[in-house]
């Protein structure tokens, strides 16, 4: 892929910014822009410099409103299908990123938008965003993992409100019910997402990747295989330098650097 249309893809040192940008049509996601999204994070995958990611809407009033409903409109239930499989391939690819992503939750994040915050690691939301899982509404059921992401995060309960009563909430309450991690005022959110994302990037960046690979294996295992995968996980970490690194800098009383080796 050679032109990216709807997706902006920018690095700033060791932090990648990725925006989609259809503001037009509230940063729809059609086929086209799921496809620009995995080619940027087939990039990811192997840049071994960038070891935080943001990931954001373009434009004021959107993060994502969804799947694009005109092109869904015409699908056949086989096309249907494959469409939400690129979806899901889409949102397994955040979660297997070696770095952790950032949603910055610039307004409307709905259905698939929701979901697409779903996939990501930590979700920051400004005071004007929306969240919910409104395909009831059009007859259909949540295509790329809401029914089982939404779930996993806020509980079956409140999941299944959210997904049967088509109900748009607003960050505040997606707050109180752990949907988002933090709230912040529209004007200073890419800041904190930058901010959070430098933070991430000071650590050992061999660590952050083992430490988000071990979460997400972890989370779909019973706990004491998923204790055994951390244990491994923790033994991976002493086969680096940052290791080495960040034990002796602490007994030094200096601040460690890491070199990602
Ligand atoms: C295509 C969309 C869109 C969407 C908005 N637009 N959402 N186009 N797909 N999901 C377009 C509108 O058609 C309009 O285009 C322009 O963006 C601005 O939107 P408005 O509706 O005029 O804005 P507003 O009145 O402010 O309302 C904002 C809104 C509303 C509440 C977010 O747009 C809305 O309800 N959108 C749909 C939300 C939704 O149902 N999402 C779930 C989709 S299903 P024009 O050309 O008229 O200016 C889904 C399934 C995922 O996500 C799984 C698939 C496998």
């Amino acid at each position: 892929m050679t032109e990216l249309k709807n997706v902006r893809f920018e690095k700033d040192g060791a932090i990648a910014q990725i925006t989609i940008d259809r503001p037009k049509a509230l940063n729809a996601l059609n086929y086209e822009t799921l496809q620009e999204l995995l080619y940027c994070f087939g990039l990811l995958e192997k840049a071994r410099e960038i070891t935080a990611v943001v990931l954001t809407g373009g434009g004021e009033k959107a993060f994502v409103a969804g799947a694009d409903i005109a092109y869904m409109q015409e699908l056949d239930a086989m096309a249907a299908a494959d469409f939400a499989g690129l979806g899901h391939t889409v949102m397994t690819a955040i979660e297997k990123l070696p770095q952790p992503v950032i949603a910055a939750v610039n307004g409307f994040a709905l259905g698939g938008g929701c979901e697409l915050s779903l996939a990501c690691d930590i979700r920051i939301a400004s005071e004007n965003a929306k969240f919910g899982q409104p395909e009831v509404n059009l007859g259909v059921i949540p295509g790329f993992g809401g029914t089982q992401r939404l779930p996993r995060l806020i509980g079956k309960g409140l999941a299944s409100e959210l997904l049967y009563t088509g109900d748009i909430i607003d960050a505040a309450e997606a707050l109180r019910i752990g949907l988002v991690n933090r709230v912040v005022p529209a004007d200073q959110l890419m800041a904190t997402c930058r901010e959070m994302a430098k933070k991430i990037a000071s650590k050992g960046p061999i660590a952050i990747r083992l430490c988000k690979k071990t979460v997400n294996t972890g989370v779909e295992m019973d706990l004491d295989r998923a204790n055994s995968y951390e244990a491994i996980q923790f033994g991976q970490c002493f086969a680096s330098k940052d290791q080495k690194e960040g034990m002796q800098a602490f007994l030094e009383k200096r601040a460690a650097d890491f070199q990602g080796k």
